[in-house]
């Protein structure tokens, strides 16, 4: 196996086409190649994409072990009003998954972002034990045993909302102080005993981003805190968000953080990760071979640690990246941050994360 994944046994296949040889190539799916080490391959979807779209369904249901909602378990679509929740396309995420045997990682019970305007209003001291409590019970009951995972809360942490213990200055902490994490943790466990609950933030991955390093320690702390007080958490998101403009610096100083979170107890899972180009230099091929570097290097780092059980890239396809409209590059292209490319043919980045999975050289 090793080595019939790299870009060049794909040169060789073409070639081989060329010369007239009667059978196409064919690849297992990153989901089968991330099983066979124990890891689960997902993409972040949007609902509504899967079902207009056949052949990117298809793509799904080959490569993916795991689905995660891009947006559709975030409050302001689950929650349209104080009274109301609205499951349709929470539902449906959950039914695609189903259909083709895929694991759910729910995203995101507790956020300082993608809230409706109610909360704001509605939040406060007196009331927001039993709106969190209203909430995730609601969302992680209903989703019992259908979502394997949940990102319970996403991005605590805010060095420049300069509190000693480093947590960001939320609507949340605001109300409850840092008790609401524990609380949200527990919450969660009541409501679906089974499933693992994951606290997930970004800006963990760069050794050589004096503010990452910083971050690093100040997430170790919190993760070591919330286990020594016994709250029911079972692993890290490292959310995995690279750019491809910037040197891989992915070494002894994620190995070790890494290693550090195992230490306390908990899994790791990459819950979003996706290699941004707006900024990167070059041709299409230049670009894509780039993206792939940067792919490998994170990757080789973090399945370097056996705590690592999931990696999720935020989407699959580059035709359908919420990254084109948020990331617009000066040459007026789109960026092209994830395994497949707009037509689904397999990119050099595809070829770098299963290499990573193999172990390939
Ligand atoms: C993003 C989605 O990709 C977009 O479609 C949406 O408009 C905004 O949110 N960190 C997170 C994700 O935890 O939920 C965010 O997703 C990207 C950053």
């Amino acid at each position: 196996m090793a080595g019939a994944l790299t870009r060049r046994g794909l040169i060789a296949a073409g070639l081989s086409t060329a010369a007239g040889a009667c059978h196409a190539q064919t690849y297992p799916g990153l989901g089968e190649l991330a099983r066979r080490r124990g890891v689960i391959f997902g993409a972040a979807i949007e609902p509504a994409t899967v079902d207009k779209d056949y052949d990117f369904a298809a793509l799904l249901r080959r490569e993916c072990t795991g689905l995660t909602p891009e947006n559709h378990m975030k409050w302001n679509v689950l929650r349209p009003a104080p009274r109301r929740f609205d499951f349709g396309g929470a539902d449906r995420v959950v039914a695609i998954a189903r259909s083709q045997n895929a694991a759910v990682h729910g995203h995101a019970l507790i956020w300082h972002e993608a809230n409706p305007d109610w909360l704001a209003r509605e939040l406060t001291p007196r009331t927001a034990v039993e709106i969190l409590e209203e909430h995730i019970g609601g969302v992680v009951g209903r989703y019992a045993g259908k979502v394997r995972s949940w990102d319970v809360v996403n991005e605590p942490v805010e060095r420049n909302d300069r509190r000693p213990d480093g947590l960001r200055q939320s609507l949340w902490l605001n109300a409850l102080g840092p008790d609401y994490i524990p609380l949200a943790f527990e919450t969660a466990h009541r409501a679906d005993p089974s499933a693992r609950l994951v606290l997930s933030d970004y800006g963990l991955e760069y050794d050589d981003e004096s503010w990452m390093r910083e971050k690093r320690g100040t997430m170790l702390e919190l993760l070591a805190g919330l286990k020594r007080q016994g709250a029911p958490i079972h692993a890290l998101g490292l959310q995995g968000h690279l750019l491809g403009d910037r040197p891989a610096a992915f070494g002894a100083g994620l190995r070790g953080f890494l290693r550090d979170v195992a230490r306390i107890g908990l899994e790791i899972y990459v819950t979003e990760l996706d290699v941004n180009d707006q900024k990167t230099p070059g041709t299409l091929r230049q670009r894509d071979e780039a993206v792939a570097r940067i792919y490998r290097a994170f990757l080789d780092t973090v399945l370097g640690e056996p705590a690592v059980k999931m990696v999720t890239t935020w989407g699959l396809s580059d035709r359908y990246t919420s990254k084109i409209d948020m990331f617009p590059r000066p040459d007026g292209q789109a960026v092209r941050p994830l395994p497949f490319d707009e037509a689904f043919t397999r990119k050099p980045a595809w070829f770098a994360i299963a290499d990573a999975f193999t172990g390939a050289r």
